[in-house]
């Protein structure tokens, strides 16, 4: 089953319109075309600005988080139905940053997965564990709930539009990686879960990100297992350079 090579570039709180300006100049300065399908989840303000730059290369740009309600009087929320009608492609949904610093839990991010398909958007659901929940044997018990509560009722029409993001929290911008030997029992860890809920054959279907320090010396490695279908990259998706180099 061939799924679409996938690497999106999460650039949290950082960056400004200068330096997107001039990352995006970088990329034209270079020619930049790739074969796999690439974007980014900017700062929701810089939302427009990216998505100026990105159709020239084809990238996908989505926002970091959404509410988990539809609409009305929720001060500092960002809705789906907004994304949508501003021409947004995706949301990532339960980064492990808002599931520590806002205490999301799978009930809740359930909502978001939700409205965000609701609205035929892509939803990258990000699921991982802690170190201590590594350290004490409980990876698969977190990671089946993160996949059954976060997706409960949810049903898929195309399965391209829900992706899974596998990121181990204490790999994220700490510079330890997961072995591909990890990552990929992970992954595959996953599948199953996926393949209980939606069958076999919408689960092979299901593109499934690693993310947790992916640098563009380790991309490769990672990518070469089955089951690790590309990258939700943080730090190294800042610069152009690397960001061009881990497309490559
Ligand atoms: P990192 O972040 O690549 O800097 O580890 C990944 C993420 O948080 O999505």
């Amino acid at each position: 089953m061939s799924r679409p090579v996938t690497i999106v570039g999460n650039w949290k709180m950082n960056l400004n319109r200068e330096l997107i300006q001039e990352f995006f100049f970088f990329l034209e300065e270079a020619k930049f075309t790739t074969n796999v399908v690439a974007g980014f989840a900017p700062q929701a303000i810089h939302i427009p600005l990216v998505m100026q730059h990105a159709k020239k290369f084809g990238f996908i740009v989505g926002s970091q988080d959404c509410s988990s309600e539809i609409s009305g009087a929720y001060t500092g929320e960002l809705s789906t139905e907004a994304l949508k009608d501003m021409g947004v492609d995706f949301s990532l949904v339960g980064h492990s940053e808002r599931r520590t610093y806002h205490k999301e839990t799978n009930e809740l991010l359930n909502k978001k997965v939700n409205h965000v398909l609701n609205q035929n958007l892509k939803c990258i659901y990000c699921i991982g564990e802690t170190l201590e929940e590594r350290e004490a044997e409980k990876t698969f018990e977190v990671l089946k709930a993160q996949v059954h509560d976060g997706l409960k009722g949810i049903e898929i029409k195309d399965p391209s539009q829900l992706i899974i993001a596998y990121e181990p929290v204490w790999a994220i911008g700490t510079g330890k990686t997961a072995t591909s030997d990890q990552a990929e029992e992970a992954h595959q860890f996953i599948r199953r879960q996926l393949t209980e809920i939606y069958g076999e054959e919408s689960a092979q279907k299901i593109v499934i990100l690693y993310g947790g320090s992916v640098k563009p010396n380790n991309i490769k490695e990672l990518l070469s297992k089955e089951n690790v279908d590309g990258a939700l990259v943080g730090g190294a998706s800042l610069k152009a350079d690397s960001f061009k180099e881990l497309c490559e």
